[in-house]
């Protein structure tokens, strides 16, 4: 056994077994002190003696082929997929109950299966006959579409092992329990570990695998976010109640890009895709009115047209109300803080409320312009130019600054018949046919140009 030497000289790092007053090494006094061999961590749980197989390494530069993939048909879905489906995959789609998961993924199983590969359908939530009736409302009834109604995964796994599908889907992830787990199905170990076996499996058998998961907001059953790090893909099919737009976001994506969206409309005969969201976006747009304002947004790869709605108006409340949907609520009172102290316009006494028409969620910091711009026209009951887009990130000390693809936005705003935008000023200009571009430095001078001298 080796000595234990626990007591270590501080001048000169000598190390003893036990105390003494002067060290042997150094001929200092009184610097050895007693000091606590390191952990080697738990006894007993350490690897031991047995080796391992040794692995292969490989450089970085090594030509391995790329993962083929197989593409629905649908833009929207391959779009926000990165380009398609990649082979031996997991992904994780999630979203609240009710917003069209289960439609979704049932019409893109067809879509697939009709593209070649071997499809199966589990679900955990409703009988074989709930499902065949939504295939017949989709009028999917005669895809080559394997079902099962199942939710005990060892059964599932086997199926999957003896069937060897291309792409299993598995509706929802929350329903699933493993026999190996002692807690409930929906618990987070279950939801883990049941995502971790569905996720080693198709790695290991070359299938691809698709979680649905539900957000919960009381926390009864484990969201979706448990197992986010363990998949290749995240996706969230988002939508406001009472609107037909559901938007489906990729926020993690190991095969292409991350915060790309897909735009689909729910109809009686389930999700069909919106090939051009700015023109319906703005189709609800009336005649324009005070705190109306058309932002030019990115989202993705792609910009879209969106109407950012503002009303202001006296309120009876000691403490106002600030009221937002679709956008932050702490950017709405930052934008609130820099038009009071920057430009001198004050809030106080106000209701602030702000909407992001069509039930679009807009988190790009270069919608702060319009909604500034929004704030203003409905404080002031002035319309802005009904021509005109707007776009821009306001920063805290009151001055505008340029946002990313500029020209793409211009573009996007020629094509829908808009001729002008406002937008901060940059050093770099850009000009697109057909549209003249009115940019500020700061907020105070915007706010002067096109409301007047305050
Ligand atoms: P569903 O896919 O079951 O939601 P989730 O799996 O996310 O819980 O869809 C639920 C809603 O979609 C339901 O309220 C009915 C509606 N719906 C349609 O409007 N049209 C359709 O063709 C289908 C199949 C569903
Ligand atoms: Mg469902």
């Amino acid at each position: 056994m080796a000595k234990d030497l626990s007591f270590v000289c501080a001048n000169c790092g000598a190390a003893y077994s036990k105390w003494s007053g002067q060290c042997d090494a150094c001929q200092a006094w009184n610097t050895i002190h007693e000091t606590k061999a390191l952990s080697s961590g738990p006894k007993g749980k350490t690897l031991g003696a047995m080796r391992g197989k040794q692995i292969a390494l490989t450089d970085l530069d090594t030509q391995e082929p790329e993962p083929p993939r197989t593409q629905a048909g649908v833009a929207e879905l391959d779009r926000v997929l990165g380009g398609g489906l990649v082979k031996a995959s997991a992904l994780l789609v999630g979203g609240d109950p009710g917003i069209g998961k289960s439609t979704l993924l049932l019409q893109a199983a067809a879509r697939f299966a009709r593209n070649g590969l071997k499809v199966i359908y589990i679900s955990g939530e409703e009988s074989n006959a709930q499902v065949q009736m939504r295939a017949r409302r989709l009028g999917l009834e005669k895809s080559p579409v394997k079902l099962a109604a199942e939710t005990n995964l060892r059964d599932i796994l086997t199926t999957l092992e003896a069937e060897k599908p291309d792409l299993a889907i598995i509706d929802s992830i929350q329903t699933m329990w493993a026999d190996t787990v002692d807690s409930a199905p929906g618990s987070v170990s279950q939801v883990r570990s049941s995502a971790h076996e569905l996720t080693t499996f198709a790695k290991r058998n070359g299938m691809s695998v698709v979680m649905v998961g539900h957000v919960t907001k009381d926390g009864s059953i484990a969201g979706p976010r448990v197992v986010e790090h363990m998949v290749d893909t995240v996706l969230y099919f988002e939508g406001e109640r009472g609107h037909q737009f559901r938007i489906l976001r990729s926020v993690k994506n190991r095969f292409g890009p991350a915060d790309e969206i897909g735009v689909f409309e729910m109809t009686g005969k389930g999700l069909a895709e919106v090939k051009n969201p700015s023109a319906l976006f703005l189709s609800e747009r009336g005649t324009p009115a005070p705190g109306s304002v058309v932002f030019a947004g990115i989202e993705g790869s792609r910009p879209m047209l969106c109407e950012i709605q503002a009303l202001v108006a006296p309120s009876p409340l000691s403490q106002p109300r600030r009221s937002v949907v679709g956008w932050d609520g702490g950017r709405l009172a930052m934008i609130l803080a820099v038009l009071e102290s920057r430009c001198g316009v004050p809030f106080t006494g106000l209701d602030v409320y702000l909407n992001v028409a069509g039930g679009l969620r807009i988190s790009e910091p270069a919608a702060d312009l319009a909604v500034a711009a929004a704030l203003m026209s409905a404080r002031e009951d002035a319309a802005l130019p009904p021509e005109a887009v707007i776009f821009g990130e306001i920063s805290l000390s009151g001055a505008l600054r340029p946002v990313v693809q500029t020209e793409n936005r211009l573009k996007e705003a020629e094509k829908l018949g808009f001729t002008s935008a406002i937008s901060p000023h940059q050093a770099k200009q850009v000009a697109v046919k057909g549209i003249s571009l009115r940019q500020s430095h700061d907020l105070a001078a915007f706010v002067e140009d096109v409301f007047g001298a305050r």
